[in-house]
């Protein structure tokens, strides 16, 4: 007789596999024996199964080498499924063999460690619960995002990570050294998304970008994922039309098919699926009004950092639009508001509950004049963006464009305390290994 193919755990959950014979590879959560019988916890990639081995079925000798196997050890169980309603699930795989792989040695993560030690070990953490289901719902939150993109017809691109000008502002870029002569990080894929926009007219790209800021805060880190795309023929409207449906169907399709990675981390889905257009919208200026009134001390012109994000959005069950943020608080190449000069056609997606910005989104500033001055202003050098001013001398038409960071939409969806909690190994100020 041929051995068992190997099966995933959940195979041993199935209606038609009680009295089935089955292989599972996996790692050990638990050991624990009594009366010689040996009750492992095994987890694959599917879920976790209870196995049982007798002292004198699979013999004295492996009996003690499988009781000294390690939490994280490696092992393979060939057995027979059975219905025991003491087992987690009600099934356990009653072995006649068991091979071991790797025995390991004591596994070295605890729940009280110091965040510290858990950040340091990190490569180990990530097998934790909370975090396999964190990963598991990023997947399918880009999944979703990228399905949503193919559907209405945006082009996925690939823009270069390594620049030679710093597109978000010099101060915040990871300077390089590029065979003798300064080169970046990139911070946005945006210049080069709107370059591609031209021959395809709907461009979206899913590129890491790089941040060289300082902020230890729970929103910031120094690598993130950037989802950015740039749409001609859109308005401000339009713009956020788009967004509110992007991220309604990246809710919807992680509640679809995460529910139960949301509840482990304490998510309802039910929540994620009442996530649906249209989101509020209000201006700039009646966020500052409303501010004011709240009693913060703004006025018009001020920033709006994480305090008066979380005072706009702390009762909002759905994500909020604030729109036409004056000039001086936004980049260089956003347009200006027609009829009021103070003003920029921009957009940021405010998380509900205080969770803050996901999106920073615009409309392009197109004549190449404005575009130009607006580059000295802000103490840049022209000359460096000549190939972008190009853009407007061949074939410019209105367009807008956002970049979402994956990792604050995520932070929400999940409810995470801490941003580096979105990303396995998170890039920090002080934080570069492992
Ligand atoms: O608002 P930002 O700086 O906008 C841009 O870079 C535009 N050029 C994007 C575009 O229009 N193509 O960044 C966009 C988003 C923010 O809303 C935020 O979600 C995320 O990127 N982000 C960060 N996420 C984590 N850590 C950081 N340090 C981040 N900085 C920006
Ligand atoms: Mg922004």
């Amino acid at each position: 007789m041929s051995a068992p193919s190997i099966v995933p755990v959940s195979r041993v959950f199935a209606p038609d596999s009680v009295g089935a014979t089955v292989r599972l590879r996996g790692w050990v959560q638990k050991t624990r024996s009594s009366g010689g019988i040996l009750f492992l916890l095994v987890r694959d990639r599917t879920g976790t199964v209870q196995a049982t081995a007798k002292k004198d079925t699979i013999g004295p000798e492996r009996f003690d080498a499988v009781e000294h196997v390690q939490v994280e050890g490696t092992i393979e169980v060939e057995g027979t499924v059975a219905e025991d309603p003491r087992a987690p699930g009600g099934r356990e795989v009653r072995a006649s063999a068991i091979t071991i792989f790797d025995a390991g040695l004591p596994f070295p993560i605890f729940q009280e460690q110091t965040e510290e030690f858990r950040l340091d070990k990190r490569h180990l953490v990530i097998r934790s619960a909370p975090h396999v289901a964190t990963f598991r719902v990023k997947a399918e939150l880009l999944r979703a995002m990228r399905d949503f993109l193919a559907a209405e017809d945006v082009l996925e691109v690939t823009p270069p990570i390594l620049t030679g000008n710093a597109a978000e502002g010099g101060a915040e870029a990871f300077q390089i050294e590029y065979f003798g002569r300064p080169g970046y990080l990139s911070q946005t894929a945006q210049l080069y998304l709107e370059a591609m926009l031209s021959p395809h007219e709907r461009v979206y790209s899913l590129t890491p970008s790089f941040r060289a800021e300082k902020s230890r805060t729970p929103r910031h880190i120094t690598e993130f994922q950037h989802l950015e795309g740039e749409l001609a023929w859109v308005n401000l409207d339009g713009l956020m039309d788009f967004l509110e449906r992007m991220v309604s169907a990246a809710c919807r399709a992680v509640a679809e098919r995460r529910p139960s990675e949301l509840r482990t981390l304490g998510r309802a889905p039910e929540e994620l699926l009442a996530v649906r257009p249209p989101f509020p919208r209000i201006t700039y200026a009646e966020a500052i009004d409303k501010l004011a009134k709240l009693g913060l001390p703004v006025h018009w012109g001020s920033d709006l950092a994480t305090a008066e994000e979380r005072a706009l959005t702390l009762e909002e069950k759905l994500p909020l639009f604030v729109t036409r943020y004056p000039r001086e608080l936004k980049a260089f190449y956003m347009e200006r508001t027609p009829g009021d000069p103070r003003t920029v056609e921009a957009v940021d997606l405010l998380a509900p509950e205080g969770y803050g910005e996901m999106v920073g989104a615009s409309c392009r500033e197109t004549n190449l004049e404005s575009l130009r001055e607006r580059i000295v202003e802000i103490g840049a050098n022209p000359e460096e963006y000549e190939w972008y001013l190009d853009l407007r001398r061949h074939g410019n038409v209105p367009h807008a464009g956002f970049g979402l960071g994956v990792e604050r939409i995520l932070r929400w969806m999940l409810r995470l305390e801490h941003i580096r909690d979105a990303t396995p190994f998170p890039r920090t100020p002080s934080r570069l290994t492992p």
